[in-house]
């Protein structure tokens, strides 16, 4: 097949010994889109390479890009506090990200957040794949509709289907949730309370599958 900008994937680089270390190292090379020259540097999966639960999300945030971890900024500490409300223990999951550079646009001196598009998803996604073919989770959660969709196609809606365990080609069950960051969006206060609660519920039906 050609390599035109339109197909460029990370599908190359993946390399035949396949540990997590070996897998991050060739990531933190990756070109494969433009993503590279605006992220600080790319933000690898992280957790147990036996994880029963890998968590999966849109891409890395601000403070990620700059720590190099996913789900550190205000997004995963409301993940952190909602995953211990359900009993699970974040060092026994795997966390990741569908794309792994940040994608910003300046406002000020912040770098706001710039949603990931068709062919950035697409040129990540072998990197994806190779952290869940390693790991072979149990179950895969989807953190909001840019994780739920790369996982369960493109007609998937959270809002419909949230907190159900569905079968899928990369693990016996794909469950979807919000994306924490939609927690933090909320209008007003009692519709956070609201989204938290439900989004810990998702959760405890998580540790109930897995057995907690
Ligand atoms: N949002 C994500 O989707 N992933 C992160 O790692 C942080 C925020
Ligand atoms: Fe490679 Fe993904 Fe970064 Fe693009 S976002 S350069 S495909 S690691």
């Amino acid at each position: 097949m050609s390599k035109t900008k339109g197909d460029s994937s990370a599908e190359g680089l993946i390399p035949e010994r396949r540990t997590l270390p070996a897998l991050r190292a060739a990531a933190a090379d990756c070109r494969a889109c433009d993503l590279w020259k605006l992220g600080t540097q790319t933000v690898f999966g992280e957790g147990p390479r036996r994880a029963e639960v890998l968590f999966v999300g849109e891409q890395p945030g601000n403070e990620e890009d700059l720590t190099g971890k996913p789900f550190v900024g205000p997004a995963g500490r409301l993940f952190d506090a909602a995953l211990t409300e359900a009993g699970i223990d974040r060092t026994r999951v795997y966390v990741t990200n569908v794309v792994k550079h940040f994608k910003w646009e300046p406002r000020g001196k912040r770098r706001i957040h710039k949603k990931p598009n068709a062919h950035e998803i697409a040129a990540c996604r072998p990197w994806l794949r190779a952290e869940i073919a390693l790991i072979k989770p149990k179950v895969i959660v989807a953190l909001g509709a840019t994780a739920a969709q790369a996982l369960l196609g493109p007609k998937f809606r959270v809002t419909k289907e949230r907190g159900k365990f569905l079968e899928s080609e990369f693990a016996p069950y794909v469950m979807a949730t919000v994306h924490p960051s939609s927690i933090l969006r909320a209008p007003d206060d009692e519709t956070r309370r609201e989204e938290r609660r439900k989004f810990v519920d998702d959760l405890k039906k998580l540790a109930r599958m897995i057995g907690k």
